[in-house]
């Protein structure tokens, strides 16, 4: 099951807010609906927007007309510009924009045909290295449990989420083959219930013992000696380990501390952030409060015109974060220096 592939000359993905009802494929052909089903969360967690960014910034620019690279470059910028418009926090699509922009300026020689067989080349290429980068963090991250755990994790960091088996799920996958994992216990994750929507999904089709339970249960569970280890995903994460994920993750990593649990982060080098010195920079969504009120009730929960706050990140301080689980390796703390030497390597890449 692939969340996101290129198929057919259009982008096919699983339209995850149908899910788990219903598993329906859309084929997407344009950048107007490639922006749209990211915004709507049909294509979403960080590494496979950053994958529904690059194919869609090649559909974007696929019928471009411009005669020559300076034009052809304007146009580029401006698609990238309006898919970068969709969700602020997934470093995912902004490295995934970039890199598509670097790949047309390293053959602005070419004429504008060939860019954007290039173009079309380089998005393929993310498909690929995320498909191995989430691998690459499994065979890590499954190297720290010991047998037969209990792990609490959040939101849906699986396939669903990347182009390969997941970050946080990957490793789960891995360290369950293993016979590492008794059980995992997936919070429902509200607004948007990825947690139970999607994440029971994928465990129970992959026959991973999983247990749905609310958020405001992991304290509870914890405190009765239920939880051996929390593993959860990121969106972005700085220079100094500052992690963002789905909100609620903070108060697991929070509890996680009080009760001396094990908090991990799983995340390919392609979610960090290195111009970011801390978790203080990096840009919060906010989404619309009917997702609060209305989404997932037949009326609404609260009065007409209450005020909502809906932040769709949070952001974890590294000093709550035991490791952070990357394909290249797992961090310990003190992070700065090894997350500076991730950078040089990725930047060497
Ligand atoms: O709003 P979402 O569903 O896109 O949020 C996704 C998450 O928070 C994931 O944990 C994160 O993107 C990592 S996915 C491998």
């Amino acid at each position: 099951m692939r969340s996101i592939e290129w198929k057919n000359g259009k982008v096919r993905i699983i339209d995850q807010t149908k899910l788990p009802g219903k598993l329906v494929f859309l084929d997407i052909s344009d950048i107007g609906r490639m922006r749209e089903a990211i915004k709507q969360l049909k294509v979403r967690g960080a590494p496979a927007i950053g994958v529904a960014g690059a194919l869609g910034l090649y559909l974007g620019i696929k019928n471009s007309r411009a005669a020559g690279y300076a034009s052809f470059k304007a146009e580029l910028g401006r698609k990238a510009d309006y898919l970068a418009s969709s969700r602020p926090t997934a470093k995912n699509l902004f490295g995934a924009l970039s890199r598509i922009i670097r790949a047309a300026e390293e053959h602005s020689e070419l004429p504008p045909e060939k860019i954007k067989k290039v173009i079309l080349n380089e998005a393929l290429a993310i498909i690929s290295e995320d498909a191995a980068s989430c691998a690459g963090i499994s065979v890590n991250g499954a190297r720290l449990f010991k047998n037969r755990e209990r792990v609490l994790t959040v939101c849906n960091a699986g396939a669903l989420a990347t182009a390969g088996c997941g970050t946080a799920l990957g490793v789960i996958y891995k360290a369950h083959a293993l016979g590492k994992i008794a059980k995992v216990y997936s919070c429902e994750t509200r607004p948007l219930l990825q947690g139970a929507r999607l994440t029971c999904y994928e465990l129970r089709n992959n026959g991973v013992d999983v247990t749905l339970i609310c958020d405001n249960m992991a304290a509870a569970l914890m405190a009765q000696g239920k939880i051996d280890r929390v593993i959860a995903g990121a969106d972005r994460i700085a220079l100094n380990g500052d992690s963002a994920n789905k909100i609620g993750t903070y108060s697991l990593a929070v509890l996680a501390h009080y009760h001396r649990i094990p908090f991990y982060i799983a995340a390919p080098v392609s979610s960090f952030d290195f111009s970011l010195c801390s978790g203080a920079g990096i840009p919060i969504e906010e989404r619309d409060p009917f997702e609060v009120t209305g989404m997932f009730f037949r009326s609404p929960a609260a009065p007409p015109g209450t005020k909502v706050y809906n932040p769709a990140f949070d952001v974890t301080p590294a000093g709550l974060i035991t490791a952070i689980i990357t394909d290249r390796g797992v961090l310990k703390p003190p992070y700065p220096d090894k997350i500076r030497r991730l950078a040089e390597t990725a930047g060497a890449r």
